[in-house]
């Protein structure tokens, strides 16, 4: 393995508390590492320092083996400085370690930031009024793609996520993992040599987020691109990962296979608490066959809610499970009146009425 990063002895503290424990490790080149954890363990204050985000580290280093080009800083994993070439100006190539956090790196620092992508569990990274060829037509013009060439691009990149099919639809109104795919299209066109992604599935079902994972995956393999994906679900660390680390009140558990690494995980992993259903009260909500349609330009009519029935009872917790598109997030709306349905009822009883 040809190393990109050196992570050295990080330690990071927040108000004199210590999130992050002398963290070493390796991430090799084009290489998916997985970090899994459970909530608060320290993943995304790693994922930031790693980025280059956020505030500097307490003490440690972060080292990038890059080549970056003499002429133009187009940078390029270390081992590309045998070529010698600039795949961007035909420039000189020349092997650098750069300690990132360094104050006296700030250039190159941000010429590598150029090189790396993000993806979150949020799509925030969207313009959601704007159509999905549009959204990633932006990405390109980002980094001064070649107008001319922009529009081949942007198609390839959409095809790459499967995406053709939804070119021309505007963004606001795709399913959840629709969404994530547009923003990775949009990550890819920076032609990235690494990927940091924050739980990119988080808020995906589990089939969904297979086909996520496997978009993540063949971007990785064909654009020979690194990953540093971190999830508090196995499933993540397990589709996508060649290597994983299992993170522990800031400190490393495990570094290893990622099935070694979800077993050392799941082991503390134990239910035993009691459970005793309630007893159920009255009907608060009532649902009658309640539809909800869109008219949309591009789809005609998108049925979002499509005749629903049910009660639910005071004291009673009420489960909504479905996959991606599938009605959840507007049945949700429709239940907290932000918006109406358009036929059918719903009755919630509030106070004694
Ligand atoms: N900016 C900050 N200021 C103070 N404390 C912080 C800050 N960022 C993170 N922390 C603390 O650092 C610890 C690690 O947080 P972190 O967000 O990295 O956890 P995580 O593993 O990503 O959790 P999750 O799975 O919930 O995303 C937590 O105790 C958190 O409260
Ligand atoms: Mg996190």
């Amino acid at each position: 393995m040809t190393p990109l990063i050196t992570v050295n002895n990080l330690c990071m503290d927040f108000d004199g508390k210590r999130v992050l424990k002398n963290i070493s490790f390796e991430i090799g080149e084009g290489e998916v590492l997985g970090i899994i954890g459970r909530s608060g363990a320290g993943k995304t204050v790693l994922m930031h320092l790693l980025r280059g985000v956020e505030q500097p580290p307490t003490s440690g280093k972060i080292i990038y083996h890059i080549a970056a080009c003499d002429s133009c800083m187009y940078i390029c994993m270390g081992s590309a400085a045998k070529k010698k070439k600039c795949p961007e100006c035909g420039g000189k190539l020349v092997a650098k370690d750069v300690d990132f956090w360094d104050e006296k790196n700030e250039e190159i620092k941000r010429h590598i930031m150029k090189r790396t992508a993000i993806m979150f569990q949020r799509t925030f990274a969207l313009y959601g009024n704007d159509r999905v060829i549009e959204n990633v037509l932006h990405a390109l013009d980002d980094i001064n793609y070649p107008a001319e060439k922009a529009i081949n691009r942007a198609a390839d990149l959409l095809d790459e996520v499967r995406l053709s099919h939804r070119m021309m639809h505007i963004a606001r109104d795709l399913s959840g993992g629709e969404k994530q795919r547009v923003v990775l299209a949009r990550q890819l066109a920076k032609n990235p040599f690494l990927l940091f992604a924050d739980e990119p599935t988080g808020t995906l079902d589990p089939e969904t987020a297979h086909l996520v994972h496997s978009m993540l995956t063949n971007a990785a393999k064909s654009n020979t691109m690194g990953m540093v994906v971190t999830s508090h679900f196995s499933q993540v660390i397990e589709e996508v990962a060649d290597r994983a680390m299992l993170l522990v009140d800031g400190e490393i558990a495990k570094l290893g296979s990622p099935t070694e690494v979800i077993e050392e995980f799941m082991k503390d992993f134990v239910d035993e608490e009691e459970y005793e259903p309630p007893s159920l009260g009255e009907n608060v909500l009532i649902a009658r066959d309640v539809y909800k349609r869109y008219i949309s330009v591009d789809r005609g009519v998108v049925r979002a809610v499509n005749g629903v029935t049910f009660n639910v009872a005071e004291k009673e917790i009420f489960g909504i499970i479905g996959k991606s598109g599938a009605g959840k997030t507007t049945l949700s709306r429709i239940i907290s009146g932000i918006i109406e349905p358009t036929s059918g009822e719903m009755i919630i009883r509030i106070g004694e009425e």
